[in-house]
């Protein structure tokens, strides 16, 4: 029998979201707007795909889900807070996130800020109490300026202008791959990875990182407002550096295509408890959110 993977997404993203509930402040504890902000946007649905991958992870080199929970939640927290900021007007300026009005939006840009900020914070207080020394430097890495923030600061500085393929590389390697690459192994380093087990990991999230941002400038092209629940067609508007205006559809999904080849093949010598990963490999080919 094939692996069932809308049961094993719909189980995980269970255990995730009951887990964040606890992890959340609640929402009328004082000062209640910014729980309430940092509640919206994280219960605003989201694909889960960081904090399933943290468990997808762990489960390939023998560990199990409830060990890397609260891991995958903050990874989930640090990836929130990122669409918080990345949606203010100083940077791509979007209405719709998640199938809802943007945080700043609803709360306006102070609190949209804060909140993103407060996610961080907490996201790093999870880690500390129950993640390893190790996982707490590999998410504050993938995070940073030498990862997600560099990238971002990279994609920003770059619009309006026309960057060749090695800029375009960079920014989508940091600003979207770090973390995912990150999630991968954080939960492969919890569950005790051996060191060829967990190179393998980190290889196959290099690619599917790259992939995974691939295939949100394609669906930027070709989604809508309802598939994706955030603006389609911004990244042309705002003249981002995105695959697709740099090599064109096609080409771009092929590149994408040939990621999620490499990540499987990485992923090989693991064999089928690796499995999850691999299904996910191609989800992240051919979602259509
Ligand atoms: C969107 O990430 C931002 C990028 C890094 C491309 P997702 O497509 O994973 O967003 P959610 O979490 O499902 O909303
Ligand atoms: C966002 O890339 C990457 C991060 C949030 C770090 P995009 O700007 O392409 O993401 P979307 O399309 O707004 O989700
Ligand atoms: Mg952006
Ligand atoms: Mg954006
Ligand atoms: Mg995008």
């Amino acid at each position: 029998m094939s692996f069932d993977l809308a049961a094993y997404l719909a189980d995980r993203r269970r255990a995730v979201d009951e887990a964040l509930e606890r992890y959340l402040p609640a929402k009328d504890a004082p000062p209640a707007t910014i729980h309430e902000a940092m509640r919206y946007s994280v219960f605003a649905g989201g694909k889960r795909l960081r904090p399933i991958l943290a468990i997808g992870g762990a489960e390939a080199v023998g560990g199990t889900m409830e060990r890397v929970l609260p891991t995958a939640c903050a990874l989930e927290l640090i990836h929130t807070y990122s669409l918080i900021h990345d949606d203010l007007p100083a940077m791509d300026d979007d209405d719709y996130r998640r199938g809802r009005l943007t945080n700043h939006k609803v709360f306006g840009e102070a609190i949209a800020i804060l909140a993103g900020d407060a996610l961080l914070t907490l996201a790093f207080g999870l880690l500390a109490e129950h993640a390893s020394i190790e996982v707490v430097r590999e998410v504050a890495w993938a995070a940073g300026t030498f990862g997600m923030i560099g990238g971002q600061v990279v994609d920003i500085q770059s619009e309006g202008k026309s960057v060749d393929a090695e800029t375009l590389e960079y920014i989508h390697r940091h600003k979207t791959a770090a973390l995912i690459r990150a999630s991968l192994v954080s939960g492969a380093m919890l569950a005790g990875a051996s060191p060829p087990a967990l190179t393998a990991i980190r290889e196959a999230g290099t690619h599917l990182g790259l992939a995974f941002q691939i295939v949100d400038d394609i669906l930027d092209v070709e989604g809508s407002l309802e598939e994706l629940g955030k603006t389609a067609g911004k990244d042309r508007r705002k003249k981002k550096a995105t695959y697709p205006e740099h090599f064109g559809l096609e080409t771009s999904r092929l590149k994408a295509k040939a990621l999620i080849e490499d990540a499987k093949a990485a992923l090989l010598s693991l064999g089928s408890p690796a499995e999850p990963i691999r299904a996910l490999a191609d989800f992240i080919f051919q979602r259509k959110s």
